[in-house]
């Protein structure tokens, strides 16, 4: 059992007004765990009958908890190459990401970065992620088998591609489709693991290679299809060329049947009308990357129009474009990317999207992203303030809302207290020396 302040949102919404009614703050709140479910939440003051007499209960009253984060773009393997320096997308991925992604041919390689990376987005606070993998099998079977020794709740997919790419990173379209297949047959739906059909984008897939993932979706209607749209304007201009019969980006993509409730868009930066429609009409949903989005000069996110347009919408890191792993300041800066725009991102919103609107853009909104008896037990437990600036903003507005804004405004790993996954503590804050 946890005592402790907690924060979640209730209910799934269709409009940023109606999240007011959603928020659930315990402040002195209980959470009742059956191995890793969750059997009861709500006060201290009802759910304390319910304990057996000398039950334990861990105390975190002065912390505040929250579901854990929900990661819904990044790629693993580009953990090492974050902040490479000084180019837009198609540049940088061939001046840094492409070099970098060969690397994971080596088994061992792999094995030491998927650790690197598991690690990284637990002690973010990071407890289930949508992830790129590299073009070779071993880059996912590494991370997979990692994930379920935690049993994490983690999608992911192996990168398909067949062209515009080092040969070294290219396959041909049967053989990426057989080793897709092969390894949904190996992950897919094994303890909290999911697949992703991955896709790259446009510009590296022949129609072949689309066919192809049109088979898998067809073969596996219950795996997921990741991959990146409408990014860069050099892009977007591309994949006209390269797709002179399509009608916008997402189209070349809708065609072979590659939308869909459990497809997942990364960036959507430059959208058309009609492809906002698509994938509105096809239940699709959206990952915004904002720290990707202003690394790579990629454009400003139009989160308006995505309530609009009643898109799912999650939250990516999207690291290595993205520029850290940690949900807090990717938040902080969706509220710049806003604020350019004249949009305003309330606290509760930015946290609705990292937690169970990610959830719900990656189809997983009845198993995590809050705290409704029966979803899994994955959480984070916040330390509000960790340093003298933090203590001293948050003294003077102490009110929930503004310790949540101050969080996303001056917050990082270190307001990371533990992490648990599946009911159990898989990450812990090392001990502080009073703050400075
Ligand atoms: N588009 C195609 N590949 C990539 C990638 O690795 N990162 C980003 N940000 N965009 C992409
Ligand atoms: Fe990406």
């Amino acid at each position: 059992a946890i005592r402790g302040n907690f924060f979640d949102i209730a209910a799934c919404v269709d409009e940023p007004q109606r999240l007011d009614a959603q928020l659930r703050h315990i402040p002195d709140g209980l959470l009742l765990l059956n191995e890793g479910t969750i059997v009861w939440h709500g006060s201290w003051r009802q759910g304390e009958a319910l304990l057996p007499p000398g039950f334990a209960v861990t105390d975190y009253r002065d912390k505040l908890i929250v579901p854990g984060f929900v990661d819904s773009h990044i790629h693993y393997p580009q953990t090492e190459m974050i902040g490479a320096y000084g180019d837009q997308l198609l540049g940088w991925l061939k001046n840094y990401t492409f070099p970098t992604e060969s690397r994971f041919a080596c088994e061992k390689h792999a094995g030491e970065m998927s650790a690197f990376f598991l690690r990284q987005l637990l002690s973010n606070g990071t407890t289930t992620a949508l992830v790129f993998g590299t073009v070779h099998p071993q880059s996912v079977d590494a991370l997979f088998s990692q994930a379920a020794a935690l049993n994490m709740r983690l999608i992911a997919g192996k990168v398909m591609m067949d062209r515009h790419a080092p040969p070294a990173l290219l396959e041909t379209p049967e053989q990426s489709y057989r080793q897709t297949r092969a390894l949904i047959e190996r992950w897919h739906g094994r303890q909290r693991l999911s697949y992703a059909i991955t896709p790259r984008f446009a510009p590296t897939s022949t129609p072949a290679l689309l066919a192809q993932v049109q088979r898998l979706r067809e073969e596996f209607p219950d795996a997921y299809l990741h991959t990146h749209l409408s990014e860069n304007p050099d892009e977007i201009a591309w994949v006209k060329a390269l797709f002179p019969e399509s009608r916008s980006y997402l189209d070349v993509y809708h065609r072979y049947g590659l939308t869909g409730g459990k497809s997942v868009f990364a960036h959507c930066l430059h959208l058309e009308e009609q492809e906002w429609d698509c994938l509105c009409r096809t239940r699709s949903s959206i990952a915004f990357c904002p720290t990707s989005n202003l690394f790579l000069g990629s454009g400003l996110f139009n989160l308006q129009k995505a309530w609009q347009k009643r898109v799912k919408l999650g939250i990516g890191t999207d690291v290595g474009a993205g520029t850290t792993f940690n949900m807090l300041q990717t938040l902080g800066e969706a509220y710049k990317v806003g604020q350019l725009q004249r949009y305003k991102l309330s606290a509760c919103e930015a946290f609705y999207h990292a937690t169970l609107g990610g959830a719900r853009a990656l189809a997983l909104d009845d198993k995590i992203g809050n705290f409704t008896p029966g979803k899994e037990a994955d959480f984070v437990v916040l330390d509000p303030a960790v340093s003298a600036l933090q203590k001293l903003r948050h003294e003077n507005s102490p009110a929930l809302a503004d310790q949540l804004f101050v969080l996303m405004t001056l917050g990082d790993d270190r307001n990371i207290y533990r992490t648990y996954v599946d009911g159990k503590v898989v990450y812990q804050a090392p001990a502080r020396e009073e703050a400075a």
